[in-house]
């Protein structure tokens, strides 16, 4: 659908640079036109060749002889695309943008722009998680830059953590996703970015999909769960400018931009990733944990031997309960998720005070309902002052109405 538009792809130095290529590819079979401005660190993980082998056009690199042809040339290089991506982005051309440093052709197109931005962030944990990166960001963000990654995983330094960039079919989607809104903002004259966010300065931890519990290295226990609502819920909550932390079982969804995912398998995992990431502001707990795990886990494979293996569970922690009664530093609100497949409203309530937390969000998940894995779901509010019922929503507008929902909540308090 965004069929013949045009990329401006600019690929700074991150070592992640040889993704950028791929990237490329992905844009190709979509049909999307892709130029590529690559930065003088760029060319020492990428070389100029490829890129051009890649595009099929020139690759620009030197502000100077752009200028020489023409005089508006990096004007005119930003101003023809529909979209400017920066990927890999370093944290370097991440606090140029914010500071308005124009310095060479990538920077002096990034704010000649009046097209879209989208950043795919890649850099080392350390530098991520550094409070300069986290402002400017932060910054960013507010002035409307659409943000994809950065990953949890191991990286090339060879350390573990949050930095990796987000894989180039992740990107590609998220670029067609972009094409498309902005189309719609030229159709509708709704300019969606420049409303005012209301949960920059809050931290949320949401967890999502299901666990993986362990019989041996090839078996395991899970449950059914897509993870589609609780990824809808955190990118809603950082479209609101909230810090979030989506803390995953395995799925098959790309990440969310501007949310930093942890991916984990197990309860034990997920409930130490919880802890890892506390204190937080909002908690929303919609994963679909396994309610036990096998006490012990075979090293090897359980080979079928004629006898029936016989399997000692042990209950999983409760990560909800857990979070609900903290005594120091409980998060303002708790949120959890009633899956019932019958006495939907009495069963949540009993939720409601038996986890101690402040929400819950009751859904239907009989088979005939199709929520699992589906893009609808229907939900009903309950706390402590009644039940709300929501129609039937896509679970992306769910995500938008339960951060607006908290976002009033939260101002409440204050
Ligand atoms: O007890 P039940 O599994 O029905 O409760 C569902 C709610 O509790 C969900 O919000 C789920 O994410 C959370 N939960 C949890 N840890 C568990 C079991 C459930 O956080 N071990």
């Amino acid at each position: 659908m965004s069929n013949g538009k045009k990329v401006l792809l600019i690929i700074s130095g991150g070592i992640s640079a040889y993704k950028s290529l791929e990237l490329i590819r992905e844009l190709k079979v979509r049909n999307i036109k892709v130029r590529c401005i690559l930065t003088t660190a760029g060319s020492q993980f990428v070389t100029p060749l490829s890129v051009e082998a890649l595009t099929g056009d020139k690759v620009y690199q030197d502000l100077f002889s752009l200028t020489e042809t023409n005089e508006m040339g990096h004007i005119e290089l930003s101003r023809d695309a529909d979209l400017i991506v920066v990927a890999p982005a370093t944290a370097n051309i991440i606090a140029k943008m914010r500071a308005g440093i124009a310095d060479d052709l990538a920077t002096t197109a990034l704010i000649a722009t009046d097209k879209s931005v989208l950043i795919a962030p890649s850099m080392n944990v350390k530098m991520w998680e550094h409070a300069s990166t986290q402002s400017n960001m932060m910054e960013l963000q507010q002035r409307g830059i659409n943000v994809i990654g950065p990953e949890t995983g191991d990286m090339a330094c060879g350390e573990y953590g949050v930095g990796r960039m987000s894989e180039p079919l992740s990107i590609a989607q998220k670029i067609n996703e972009v094409l498309l809104e902005n189309k719609g903002m030229l159709q509708n004259q709704i300019i969606t970015k420049t409303k005012p966010m209301k949960l920059v300065g809050r931290k949320a931890i949401v967890t999502s999909g299901p666990t993986k519990e362990a019989i041996d290295p090839v078996r395991y226990l899970t449950n059914h769960s897509s993870g589609r609502q609780g990824y809808a819920i955190a990118k809603a909550l950082s479209e609101q400018g909230a810090e979030t932390i989506l803390i995953s079982g395995p799925t098959q969804l790309p990440s969310p931009s501007g949310v930093t995912v942890k991916h984990v398998n197990s309860a034990l995992e997920m409930l130490a990733a919880c802890k890892e990431f506390l204190p937080a502001d909002i908690v929303i707990c919609a994963a679909a944990v396994a309610d036990w795990r096998i006490a012990n886990p075979n090293i090897n494979k359980i080979k079928k031997n004629g006898e029936l293996p016989v399997l000692e569970l042990i209950e999983n922690p409760d990560i909800l309960l857990q979070i609900s009664q903290l005594t120091k530093n409980r998060p303002y609100l708790v949120i959890g998720f009633a899956a019932e497949t019958q006495d939907l409203i009495k069963n949540a309530q009993a939720k409601l005070s038996k986890k101690g937390c402040d929400w819950i969000m009751a859904n239907d998940v009989s088979p005939e309902t199709g929520t699992f894995g589906s893009e609808k779901n229907t939900i009903h509010i309950i706390s402590k002052d009644g039940v709300e019922a929501w129609p039937t929503l896509t679970k992306e507008i769910i995500g938008q109405k339960i951060s607006i929902r908290i976002a009033e909540f939260l101002d409440g308090l204050s």
